[in-house]
Formats: C-alpha cells, structure tokens, sequence
C-alpha cells in the first residue's frame, strides 16, 4: 500500500478542460518526490488537491489506504511552505514557529521544546528572538520550513519554496533541504519548474505536461533514459535528428538512417519496428568532436563542419553543421584540442548507449 496515492484523479476549473487529467500517483512514506514540469502543466493544482484546499473533480487521494477527498487541510496534518508563504512580519521567529502549535493548543513547555528542536533541523539555533526583518532571505526560507515542520507533519508540501531567492542561495538552500530530508525522512512532494533542482534533491522526479505524468522515474534514469521526446527536452539538453528506422532488434536496440546516409546506432525507448520514421536524442556533453580521420571503433560517427565554437570555461559548445543537420557538442576543456578550427571538416562521435530512438 503506498503512503499517498492519487487514483484517476481529475481537476477541472472551467469545465471544459482538465488540468489533472486522470492522474495515477503512488508516493512511498520517506521519499522525496518532485513534481516538475513547464509552467501550466497542472503542478500546483496537483499539490493544491493533495493539501485539501482544491478538491478533485473526479477520482479519489488516499493516505494510507483512506479516501481523504472529505478531509479539510487542517485535519490532514501536512506541513507546507509557499513561494511568498510570508513570515509575520511583526512576529518574532520563535512566535511564528509556535503559531501553528499555539492554534493546536499545545502546552506551553511542548511548544518552547519543539521550536528548539525545528530551528535545530533549519540550522538556525538561538533564532527565537529575531524578528523576519534581521534575517537574509535564506534565513527566513529556514524559518518558513521550519514553521512547516513543527508540527512534526506526517507530509511537507512544498512549491517553489526557493524561486524568490537568488541562485548562490537556491543551490545552497537545495542542497539544506536535501540533507534535511536525509536526516528525518519526512515524506516531502515538492514542486518545481526547474529541472537542475529536481535533480538535485528527489528520490523520484514525475515530469508533467498538460496535466499528465509523462514519466516518473529516479533523476538519472529521467536524465538517461526519457521516456519520451517531451522528456528528452525538457530535462537537459538534447540533439534531435530526423531518421529513418532501418533496424529495430527485439532487444531495443536500433539502427537508423539520418539524412545524407549515415546510419546511427541507438537504444529505443518504446517498442518499435522498422521501417519507420523515427527522431533520434543525444545529450551534447555525450559527444565528442575531432578530425574526420579520427577511428574511434564502435561509435557513432556524423561527419560536418565546425560551424562555431564557444568557451564556457569548464567545457567548449562546438556547433557542427553536415547534411542530417546541426549537432551542438560540449566537450570537456581537456579534450578540447582535438576539434578542428573553425570551418573545417570535423566528425561528431558518441555511443551507441547514449542515442535514445523515439518513433516517429
Ligand atoms: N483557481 C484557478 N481557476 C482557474 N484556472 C486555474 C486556477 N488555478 C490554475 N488554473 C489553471 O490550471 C492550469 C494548471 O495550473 P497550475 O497552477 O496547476 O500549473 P503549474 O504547473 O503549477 O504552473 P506554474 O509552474 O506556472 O506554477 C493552468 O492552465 C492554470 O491557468
Ligand atoms: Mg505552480
């Protein structure tokens, strides 16, 4: 039985179009999972039916097995921390962590122990007398989780909790709520647009698009093994080259024929057969450029043109233009000395294990 999960859940404003389309989610107790996706694809809505402030359409949540569609978001016990979930600005730190518990009515001495004990799970201990305005920005995002935590919820929501602070901060404060998850294992769905921090701290990455879960996967195997194009460029970036499917093993793996001849090796993401058209996917830092007389044995092997390249410091973006179309390479600083100048002949290498086959 899973923790949470969502069965055929839909969620429509208008009537008219569902921005939850039939969702199925399982979430495990202790995971950490995100829900990331372009603007509009129904993240929050999701997170909003979850905590109980929006109700489903059509289809059921359970928590441990019972329907909660009748409970209110009070009764669920959920903490939750907002993008602009503001702190009480006239409120010391340690009266807004004791608000939630003070509405619970908990006694005094239980409340002073657990707001010690959640300014010690942010790292801000001794906090209790600052006022929201004598903190850094990532302090009072601290303070906010720790708000979220004091309770001792049995699930931590939380949507774009660090979209108002800056990158230094966001990277800082991602890897903070990664360990903090490590630490306590305290079920945590947590929404985001941003594919870096997805990556980053979940367990389980579910990619939605319009309304739907177009994978749900651990980060590597999203990153490595999309299971679709919307994936595949969504998360990272990806070359796209039009082919011809000429082989297609039971086994997944696949040879294609790009424009201009040259036949590509690749794993397929979904059952196909040949022939077909096809659309093949390589991350740029998979690829290597050289000489045209170059042998590396068993690669891949696209000839073209070094059209540009571009220093950017840890690696170099070489542009390469041949008859199949363009591919961007990023090649590490240490093997940058082997792609050719600018207008030469080059050939673009890479394994058969990194081409992902889409049909179609
Ligand atoms: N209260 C509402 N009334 C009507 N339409 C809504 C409401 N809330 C969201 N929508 C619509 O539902 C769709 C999904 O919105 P949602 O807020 O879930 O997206 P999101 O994935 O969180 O996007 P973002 O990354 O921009 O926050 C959007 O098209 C949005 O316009
Ligand atoms: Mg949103």
């Amino acid at each position: 039985m899973s923790f949470v999960a969502f069965e055929r859940v839909c969620k429509t404003y208008d009537g008219i179009a569902n921005v939850v389309d039939a969702l199925d989610l399982a979430i495990a107790e202790g995971e950490f999972l995100s829900l990331l996706g372009p603007s509009g694809s129904g993240k929050t809505t999701t997170l909003m039916m979850l905590a109980g402030f929006e109700r489903p359409t059509a289809g059921h949540i359970r928590l441990r097995g019972k329907p909660i569609d009748a409970l209110p978001p009070y009764k669920r016990n959920f903490g939750m921390v907002f993008q602009n979930y503001a702190l009480f600005p006239h409120m010391t730190v340690g009266e807004n962590l004791a608000f939630p518990l003070a509405v619970r009515k908990l006694p005094r001495a239980e409340i002073e122990a657990r707001v010690k004990r959640a300014l010690d799970m942010v790292q801000l201990p001794g906090f209790e007398a600052r006022l929201p305005a004598q903190l850094s920005g990532g302090q009072q995002q601290r303070v906010a989780v720790a708000r979220a935590l004091v309770f001792e919820p049995q699930l931590i929501l939380m949507d774009e909790p660090l979209g108002a602070l800056d990158r230094q901060l966001r990277e800082q404060m991602q890897l903070e709520l990664r360990g903090l998850h490590q630490r306590h294992r305290i079920t945590t769905v947590y929404v985001t647009h941003d594919q870096a921090e997805a990556l980053t701290m979940s367990d389980r990455i579910a990619v939605f698009h319009q309304g739907r879960i177009q994978q749900i996967d651990d980060p590597q195997t999203i990153y490595e093994r999309p299971a679709n194009l919307f994936v595949a460029s969504f998360i990272g970036e990806s070359n796209r080259l039009a082919a011809q499917l000429v082989e297609a093993g039971a086994d997944g793996q696949c040879v294609a024929e790009v424009t201009g001849g040259v036949r590509i090796r690749g794993r397929a993401a979904a059952a196909c057969r040949a022939p077909a058209p096809a659309t093949l996917s390589v991350r740029p830092e998979r690829i290597a450029v050289a000489a045209p007389d170059d042998r590396a044995d068993g690669d891949n092997a696209l000839p073209g043109r070094v059209e540009e390249t571009i220093f950017l410091g840890g690696h170099v973006r070489v542009r390469l233009r041949g008859a199949a179309g363009e591919v961007v390479a990023n090649v590490p600083v240490q093997a940058a000395g082997a792609i050719p100048p600018v207008g030469a002949a080059a050939v673009a290498r890479w394994p058969a294990a990194s081409t992902v086959v889409f049909p179609g």
